[in-house]
């Protein structure tokens, strides 16, 4: 087992202005996610908008520091890094974005663009950094003549393509991908995600995969964590996960996935209400007012991210849920 990355109680806050002469307010939007990532594994995080999946991924890809809680990448500490360390930590930590066009330079070549991670950080020849982009164009599915076009010349999924491969470019350890393909057509999709997966059986790239779409997830996740508020609700294996969801959240997620076969023995669960203002998060358990179990207790008393079964699960009755 290598494990590539570690989040202890990851936790970012962000003030936010409340209005004239009144005092900031905090947005709790990452609140204590701890996970490990081994190499060549896939950490799919799941939950609805606003739950702090993005902030999450920007705590790891080193884009924003956390107000608190460590990181270690490649088995070293990023708090106590030097500026050599960092370096090293950020290229071996790579991101892609939900639209290309984030990651992607309007006004250069793709080949160019595919280059430059190489120049900046390798001392390859001209013609070794050439050779390694056609190679890995080639692996993207995509033509070598298209190594003089700029970005705009491609579609959806082709851009999405050449965004993976530039992260992949100087074979991070970890890949960390934003609903990289929520913005296109479902028949692409598909394609974009094998990528995805050949990828990483070849370099053994662990990745982190947010989306909030669980049938997306259930094709490339082997652990899957659920969010909600900022705040883990459950995480596991992704076979236990779907079959036997333990936190009422991820009950309710999974009866709404409509691809995903309902079980008919089962209720169906809806989501009651809206999610609660992050500024103004209930007490107790965040999900208390919308889950159809919630006790008097779930009502003061915020429930710990704690083992049940092959599982942690942030709920006073997970046990309850578990499959005989
Ligand atoms: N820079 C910021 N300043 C203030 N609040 C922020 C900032 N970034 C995020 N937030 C807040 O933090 C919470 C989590 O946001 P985040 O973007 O991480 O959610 P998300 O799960 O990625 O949502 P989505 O599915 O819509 O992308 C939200 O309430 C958001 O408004
Ligand atoms: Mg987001």
């Amino acid at each position: 087992m290598s494990v590539v990355l570690t989040a202890r109680e990851l936790t970012r806050h962000y003030e936010v202005p409340t209005g004239l002469f009144k005092p900031h307010a905090l947005v709790r939007a990452l609140n204590g996610v701890s996970f490990q990532l081994e190499a060549g594994k896939t950490l799919a995080v799941v939950g609805e908008s606003g739950c702090g999946k993005s902030t999450l991924a920007r705590a790891l890809t080193l884009i924003e520091q956390p107000t608190s809680g460590s990181l270690q990448i490649g088995g070293r500490e990023v708090a106590g890094a030097n500026k050599a360390e960092r370096k090293a930590m950020r290229r071996d930590v790579q991101m892609v974005f939900q639209s290309p066009y984030a990651s992607l330079n309007p006004r250069q070549k793709v080949g160019d663009q595919l280059a430059e991670p190489l120049l900046i950080n390798t001392d390859l020849s001209r013609e070794q950094r050439r050779e390694k982009v056609q190679a890995m164009m080639h692996q993207v599915g995509l033509r070598p003549e298209h190594y003089q076009r700029y970005p705009h010349m491609f579609s959806g999924g082709q851009r999405q393509r050449i965004a993976l491969a530039r992260a992949m470019m100087l074979q991070p350890k970890v890949l960390v991908a934003d609903e990289p393909t929520s913005a296109l057509d479902v028949s692409i999709q598909a394609q974009v995600l094998n990528l995805f997966m050949d990828l990483q059986q070849q370099y053994r790239t662990a990745y982190v995969f947010i989306s909030h779409n669980l049938a997306v997830v259930r094709h490339v996740a082997d652990d899957v964590l659920v969010m909600y508020l900022g705040r883990p609700a459950e995480m596991g294996p992704k076979e236990d996960l779907y079959a036997n969801p333990l936190h009422p959240y991820t009950q309710a997620l999974l009866s709404a996935t409509p691809t995903i076969k309902p079980d008919p023995a089962k209720p169906r669960i809806k989501i009651a209400g809206e999610l609660p203002n992050p500024l103004n998060p209930p007490p107790g358990c965040a999900f208390h007012k919308r889950c159809p179990y919630a006790t008097d207790r779930c009502a003061t008393e915020v429930p710990a991210f704690r083992p049940v079964g092959t599982r942690q699960v942030a709920c006073h009755y997970a046990e309850r849920f578990v499959a005989a």
